[in-house]
């Protein structure tokens, strides 16, 4: 029998995920010597800052290197709430709050703890990429809302009511969004939440972007009167103070689903790595001027980047308000027999032009590409002149 035959059933419902494969196929040709520029990678180019590095590092050093705590210490919790507070005035607890492995993991655990087979799940399209696979691995259906990019791919709270049904268990806003740097107003998002509480539906906000906005102050919908009984965040140090590698997200619900998810995580993963979460607690009490001086490059690229996208003959763009992704539709390309879609355009531009893009198809929508701006101008002039003359030989 071929081992392909043993594996359950359940892992069919998911896929790869495609950011990781982008990646994958840009290593292998740098590998064979090929000069790739990587557009594919979603995460921050700047390294952990030094403060936090330096409390992993007397973290290891006072031998705190055992189990603990299956979803986080206590100070970690507490220190998670005291900065959410600080910055978005909400006021959760530390029973309120469970440390992930990342806000990936925050994000799995919630869907496997609340979704039945069958239940409904509400995902604005373009999405990113997990919440269909882990919406699909409970048995969940994911029920998509298109956008318009004309409007700069911004979910409507009515949008959203046309798709409510008797079944709909979750609604699930990423603002700013991954891939399209889109972000609600302060007024729609309470739109939605208006629609979710008042029908028991809950709310999962995944706030991984929320400290990179470049016209607006950090909002969080959990700081609301009245959010918390329906609404769940998602939260992620990994793009906010450069740690991706470090693993270290959060969920704050209610108590009883932070038990459920803690029930999960606890015959799982179990505690998130003690030595990252010394790390966590330091960058959650420790001085946070990483984080403007971040988003101050981002936005010098961002600009770069638009401009230079709009001025490729045919590609459109909607300007991103938020996160480190472009999204350009690409559409101009296709027609040529050689590119159809956002993959082959994605392939092609890889083996031909040696740029890494993410295809819009893993997102939900077949026009686009995500172009991750979190690399350095120098690369980002590189590759979008590569971007520009791929186009243009594609367009004859
Ligand atoms: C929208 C969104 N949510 C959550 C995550 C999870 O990040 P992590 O698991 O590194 O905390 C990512 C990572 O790319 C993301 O883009």
């Amino acid at each position: 029998m071929q081992a392909t035959a043993e594996i359950a059933e359940r892992i069919s419902t998911i896929s790869v995920s495609s950011t990781l494969k982008v990646s994958a196929d840009a290593d292998r040709l740098r590998r064979e010597g090929i000069d790739v520029v990587d557009f594919g990678a979603g995460e921050p180019d700047f390294p952990t800052p030094d403060n936090i590095k330096q409390a992993a590092i007397a973290a290891i050093e006072s031998n705190f290197t055992k189990y603990t705590n299956a979803g986080g210490t206590l100070e970690l919790r507490e220190a998670i709430v005291a900065r959410h507070s600080l910055d978005f005035g909400t006021n959760y607890s530390a029973a309120e709050c469970l440390v992930t492995v990342g806000g990936k993991h925050a994000i799995f655990n919630l869907i496997q703890a609340l979704i039945n087979p069958g239940d409904e799940v509400i995902i604005p399209v373009p999405y990113w990429v997990t919440y269909k696979d882990v919406v699909n691995y409970a048995g969940g259906i994911c029920v998509f809302v298109e956008t318009d990019e004309h409007t700069g791919f911004e979910v409507t709270a009515q949008s959203i009511e046309r798709h409510l049904t008797p079944r709909t268990k979750l609604v699930i806003i990423n603002s700013p969004s991954n891939p399209s740097g889109s972000v609600l107003s302060k007024e729609e998002f309470r739109g939605i939440l208006d629609l979710t509480s008042r029908r028991d539906i809950f709310l999962l906000t995944d706030e991984c972007y929320c400290q990179f906005l470049y016209d607006d102050d950090p909002f969080s919908i959990a700081a609301v009167p009245g959010a918390k009984d329906t609404v769940v965040v998602a939260g992620s140090l990994s793009k906010t103070y450069a740690m991706t590698g470090w693993r270290i997200g959060f969920a704050l619900a209610p108590a009883p689903i932070i038990g459920a998810m803690l029930k999960l995580q606890s015959h799982s993963t179990s505690n998130p790595t003690s030595i990252a979460q010394k790390a966590a607690l330091e960058a959650m009490r420790g001085p946070q001027n990483s984080v403007p001086a971040m988003l101050a490059e981002y936005r010098r690229r961002r600009d770069f980047v638009i401009a230079r996208l709009r001025r490729i003959p045919g590609v459109s763009i909607a300007m991103p308000k938020g996160a480190f992704y472009a999204y350009p539709n690409i559409s101009v390309a296709f027609g040529s027999g050689r590119v159809n879609n956002s993959m082959e355009f994605s392939s092609e531009l890889l083996a031909k032009a040696h740029v890494a893009v993410v295809p819009g198809e893993a997102f939900g929508t077949n026009h686009h590409v995500r172009i991750s701006y979190a690399t350095s101008m120098a690369e980002l002039e590189r590759g979008l002149d590569r971007i520009d003359q791929f186009i243009a030989t594609l367009r004859g």
